[in-house]
């Protein structure tokens, strides 16, 4: 399967398994599925990314199939990109997809890497507030932390707490927009947001206000092709 949006083409293996997500579930298990979700956050991830300089380094620590890694170098052709993904399948994706870059297939909590990261990406599976606030995320905060980098950018869908109920977007990314600050120290640059699709760029800098990022989403098409991977 081939993926495109924008200027950008991943190919994907042509069978993908699909299963609920949970915290660890591998990107690909929910390509197709979310594939509107996806869109909006790749969408949100051009216009936040108008908003830093041009970076040298960026870590993509939860690279997934690489939709994020594409848009970083589409963005920042020049770029050092270090992708890592836990999934042994996303690994391979990411291989195949990014022969130019260094691939990890390790835990984030474990990552050690040699060059401090003008910017890390940490694109969390589901429920990130709720995650962070059960500190299933805590260990993975800590290695990012000792890895210094200038800015942190975080992104979470948010479509599944609407599916269960009665659900504000805006409130939910301001909510964890607060509390990336009040537990993390770290302060909100911008939050870049598509319907239930939201980036939240941050950094250890005072700054005076929240400023809300226009998004667009990008359409990914699917083509089938035989014999890949
Ligand atoms: C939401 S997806 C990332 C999507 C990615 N930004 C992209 O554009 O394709 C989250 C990914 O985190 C990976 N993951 C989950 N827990 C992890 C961990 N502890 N360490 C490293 N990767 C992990 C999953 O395998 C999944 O592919």
């Amino acid at each position: 399967m081939i993926v495109l949006f924008g200027n950008c083409e991943l190919m994907l293996p042509n069978k993908i398994e699909q299963c609920r997500i949970d915290c660890n579930t591998s990107q690909l298990a929910f390509v197709k599925k979310h594939a509107s979700d996806i869109g909006k956050e790749i969408g949100a991830l051009y216009s936040i990314l108008e908003r830093i300089g041009k970076p040298n380094i960026i870590f993509d620590v939860m690279a997934g199939s690489g939709f994020s890694g594409k848009v970083f170098l589409d963005v920042f052709p020049k770029l050092k990109l270090i992708l890592n993904d836990l999934d042994k399948k996303c690994f391979g994706v990411l291989k195949n997809n990014f022969p130019m870059c260094d691939v990890y297939n390790r835990k984030a909590e474990d990552i050690e890497i040699s060059e401090t990261p003008d910017l890390v990406f940490v694109d969390f599976n589901n429920f990130t507030l709720f995650r962070f606030k059960m500190g299933v995320w805590k260990l993975i905060m800590d290695r990012i932390n000792s890895i210094h980098p200038k800015y942190y950018l975080f992104t979470d869908s948010s479509c599944y707490q609407e599916k269960f109920g009665k659900f504000d977007c805006v409130l939910y990314y301001e909510q964890l927009s607060e509390y990336l600050s009040k537990r993390y120290g770290l302060v909100i640059i911008s939050v870049a947001m598509f319907g239930n699709a939201a980036l939240v760029l941050t950094e250890y800098k005072i700054v005076s206000s929240i400023t809300k990022v226009k998004s667009k989403p990008i359409h990914l098409r699917f083509r089938h092709f035989k014999g890949l991977f």
